[in-house]
């Protein structure tokens, strides 16, 4: 699909966005974290996210359109996040983007919203095209996947249990750094020490690439908990920086094994954990060792933003009638 000018909406969690791209060039990008907020709870409050996003998605689309420099008349498309996602949150963005699709007189296109991670890449490298091999990983998924188009992946490999955010996250939480942990974590992680606190190397029955981190998330929080009752201090920054080393390893080798068994050539990282700074410095070393070009987002496109949709969009196939929904859970594969 070609379609000049999309107005693309993200609501899929905790960030109200508004993007207008064009093919793979950004005219304006929005977004509206509403982290503080949640922070307060330790964690996404689904009701709260709803509410917030309907308050906020109107200004943000008008605010976009101006940043762009363009009219509601300009627009050829209107793109939204339809699945995975917390259901209220999606739906209060497929609602108001059926709703503008319909009073402007423009197609809407549903998208994927992993697929709109991978396409964040897109954005800056524009010479990167499939096939490629995708560590695609984010606080609720965690997978490898071939993408052999623009529309068509395939899973080689995936999490058994916990996402590699998730394990972050919920392993922050225990070490009392603020939400959204993966980001402290990485902030104040210094240097790993696994004679201190020696975390297991999970291991996956009958498979040589998936992985399984609730394991180290387990571990992480049997060291506080021994630690607490011995009345000893938590070095939390060792600890930080010995989880991040272990789940970066574990990422990296399985995302690397992978490129070798399938002659792929070229390996790109997608998702909120992309922006990890010792799983990009690990893959930039492996990848440069091994002859495999490597691409990553740019930080600010890392985190969930409504360009990377709007990228994504202008490669999707099909279009959606007003019947649209929002689906909670579904495969990156599947078509809506
Ligand atoms: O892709 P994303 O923004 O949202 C989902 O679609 O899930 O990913 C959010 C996840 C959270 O678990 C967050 O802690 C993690 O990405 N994350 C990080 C970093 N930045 C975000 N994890 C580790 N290191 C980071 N620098």
């Amino acid at each position: 699909m070609n379609f000049k000018t999309i107005l693309a909406i993200e609501s899929s969690c905790d960030e109200t966005a508004v993007a207008i791209t064009r093919g793979r060039q950004v005219l304006s990008n929005i977004v509206a974290s509403q982290v503080e907020e949640h922070k307060l709870y330790g964690g996404v409050v689904p009701e709260i996210a709803s509410r917030r996003h309907a308050e906020a998605i109107y200004a943000l689309t008008e605010q976009a359109i101006s940043a762009a420099g363009i009219t509601k008349k300009d627009i050829d498309a209107v793109a939204v996040t339809t699945a995975p996602g917390l259901i209220g949150a999606l739906l209060v963005g497929v609602n108001f983007a059926k709703g503008l699709a319909m009073s402007l007189g423009v197609p809407l296109i549903p998208v994927h919203h992993l697929r709109g991670h991978i396409a964040a890449n897109y954005i800056t490298a524009p010479e990167l095209k499939p096939p490629f091999l995708c560590l695609l990983v984010s606080g609720g998924n965690s997978v490898i996947a071939k993408v052999t188009d623009y529309t068509q992946f395939e899973i080689l490999a995936r999490t058994r249990d916990d996402a590699a955010g998730e394990c972050f996250d919920k392993a922050a939480r225990a070490m009392g750094l603020s939400y959204p942990g993966g980001v402290t974590l990485d902030k104040i992680a210094t240097t790993p020490d696994f004679n201190k606190y020696p975390l297991p190397v999970p291991h996956v029955e009958d498979s040589k690439y998936d992985f399984s981190f609730s394991g180290l998330k387990t571990a992480v929080i049997n060291i506080l908990h021994n630690l607490d009752q011995k009345g000893e201090q938590c070095d939390v920054p060792v600890l930080a920086a010995t989880l991040r080393r272990r789940v970066s390893e574990i990422l990296t080798k399985s995302t690397i094994d992978l490129a070798k068994e399938t002659g792929i050539k070229t390996v790109v990282l997608a998702g909120g954990v992309s922006a990890n700074s010792e799983l990009r410095q690990m893959m930039k070393d492996v990848c440069q060792n091994e002859g495999f070009s490597l691409y990553y987002p740019e930080l600010c496109y890392c985190g969930d933003n409504a360009a990377m949709i709007g990228v994504q969009a202008a490669y999707e196939k099909a279009t959606a009638s007003s019947s649209l929904n929002a689906r909670a859970t579904m495969g990156i594969d599947e078509v809506f």
